[in-house]
């Protein structure tokens, strides 16, 4: 058996992830900032702030140890319910992380955001675009940001614009569906993280998931560490994947 290395309340073997598995695309549902902050006896926003520094933590992680695709739920279609100064000083947060976008530009992480962008404030969606123009030749970690998306708002703007097309239903296959999704071109993720101890998918990525892989995990989004990701990624390496098959 290989040595095991005992770090706070999870194991972790001494193998470097390079040398297991990568998935492909791995995708995190950012969950657990508010009861951080809670038990620090904190604000709210405070959470979302520690949320925030793990975020670009793991995702120069990920870009590090060589994942392709790594895409991360920000904000949800839902989330808009929020009293109004939680969703203001989420923006502002997506504000500081775009104004500060800069210093990612020598990792070589190509940034997309997915999602409804259209309510979005107009400085933010050209900061937005400014750091996607920015990053599109970069060879490194795709990393999707997901803001103001929802899966069953996806899966219906796709069905207008196939609608809208005049394509005839007959002709309409599963990769007309995946190819009018904010992922078209993305490999599906293989494996889905969710901290916080919900579980449950909160309407991310529904269509792109039907064969992903889970990952639950009772840690607050904001002590989320590489450590985690490295033994998610481990376990999932110990996945059996059949799609259906034997
Ligand atoms: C996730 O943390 C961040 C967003 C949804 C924007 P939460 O704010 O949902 O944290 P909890 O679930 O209340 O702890
Ligand atoms: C999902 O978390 C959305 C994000 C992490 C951005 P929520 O906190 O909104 O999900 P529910 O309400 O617990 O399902
Ligand atoms: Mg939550």
């Amino acid at each position: 058996m290989r040595p095991l290395l005992h770090i706070g309340d999870v194991m972790f073997s001494k193998k470097k992830t390079a040398e297991r598995a990568l998935p492909r695309h791995i995708a995190i549902i950012m969950d657990g900032n508010g009861r951080w902050a809670k038990k620090r006896k904190m604000p709210r926003s405070a959470g979302h702030i520690a949320g925030a520094k793990t975020f670009k933590d793991i995702a120069r992680y990920c870009n590090k140890i060589g994942l392709e695709y790594l895409t991360v739920y920000a904000f949800s279609t839902e989330n808009w319910k929020r009293p109004k100064e939680e969703v203001e000083g989420i923006m502002n947060l997506l504000r500081d992380y775009l104004r500060d976008a800069e210093n990612f530009k020598d990792e070589n992480i190509r940034v997309r955001f997915i999602g409804n962008l259209e309510p979005l404030a107009d400085d933010i969606k050209a900061l937005i675009e400014k750091n996607e123009k920015g990053s599109e030749n970069a060879t490194g970690l795709n990393l999707n940001i997901a803001i103001n998306y929802g899966g069953r708002d996806e899966i219906t703007n796709a069905v207008k614009t196939i609608v809208e097309s005049g394509m005839d239903a007959k002709d309409i296959t599963e990769d007309t569906i995946s190819q009018n999704l904010y992922t078209k071109g993305m490999p599906d993720p293989d494996f889905i993280i969710r901290p916080s101890g919900e579980y449950r998918l909160s309407n991310y990525l529904i269509w792109q998931s039907a064969y992903a892989e889970y990952w639950f995990s009772d840690v607050l989004w904001p002590d989320f560490t590489s450590r985690h990701l490295e033994k998610a990624i481990e376990e999932y390496n110990n996945r059996n994947r059949r799609f259906g098959g034997v």
